[in-house]
């Protein structure tokens, strides 16, 4: 299988981006799409010609390191499918295909495929981690929870961090990426001890860093770890609830 790739090309954060196009060989559809950056890159090094930078870890659907664009979906034409499980079988031999960094104003260029997605990071400082003194590790079965909560909760954990929900989305919002850190952490005992605080806190900076919602659903439609529309919902439910526990705190 032949592939032709319409891929963007960007020295640097400032500089004037471009398509380049390269043609790929001796592809197979079992391949992934990173596999076939990586082929990619050997023929440029071998032609000595700078490689394009794009990102990868574990290769396995869990790092969330891999989110490029291709053919204008963020990772790819398989739903629910991160870049590294996207195989090149959803092409046929001969096609052209459009390889671009995620789309959004909240990622910068770093280089080439390569975007800077602190901006999420900085929703994670604000209040998405635990700081209640938990002292140390308690037996497992001090702290009841059942079945049902811990199964929704890892659910909404299961959030890898690649910030294609926000590529996907026309408003470039992270709806579904904050609802889905605020659900898991509400729903457990000890990190829900900071509940409000970390609504408020986490709901300001994606105001800040992102854009509105207004419910189009294209972020579930592309997401890997499958996180449900509720995870949206449960933005609002939890603003909400911080904007009356104000109240009542006065
Ligand atoms: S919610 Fe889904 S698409 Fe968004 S960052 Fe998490 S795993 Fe990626
Ligand atoms: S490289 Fe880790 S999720 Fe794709």
């Amino acid at each position: 299988m032949k592939l032709t790739l319409e891929i963007w090309r960007q020295e640097g954060p400032n500089a004037k981006g471009r398509y380049e196009h390269h043609t790929v060989a001796e592809l197979d559809g079992s391949m992934s799409i990173l596999e076939m950056l990586d082929r990619l890159n050997e023929q440029l090094v071998n032609s000595g010609k700078e490689p394009v930078t794009f990102e990868s870890d574990c290769r396995e659907g869990i790092c969330g390191a891999c989110g490029i664009q291709v053919a204008g979906i963020p990772h790819g034409l398989e739903r629910n499918t991160p870049a590294c499980h996207q195989r090149l079988r959803s092409f046929h031999d001969g096609q052209t295909i459009r390889i671009e960094p995620f789309r959004s104003a909240s990622y910068p260029v770093v280089r080439d495929l390569m975007v800077n997605r602190h901006a999420l990071d900085e929703m994670l400082e604000a209040g998405g981690h635990v700081a209640v003194n938990a002292g140390t590790a308690p037996d497992a079965d001090a702290l009841p929870i059942d079945h049902e909560t811990v199964e929704d909760a890892l659910d909404y954990a299961a959030c890898i961090g690649c910030g294609a929900c926000v590529a996907a989305c026309p408003n470039g919002s992270a709806h579904l990426y904050l609802g889905a850190k605020l659900t898991h952490l509400a729903m457990l005992p000890m990190p829900s001890q900071e509940r409000t605080q970390r609504a408020r806190a986490m709901i300001d900076v994606a105001e800040e860093n992102f854009g509105p919602c207004s419910n189009y659903g294209e972020c579930a439609e592309v997401c890997p770890a499958d996180i449900p529309l509720s995870a949206v919902a449960a933005v609002n439910k939890e603003r909400l609830r911080a904007t009356f526990k104000r109240r009542l705190d006065k």
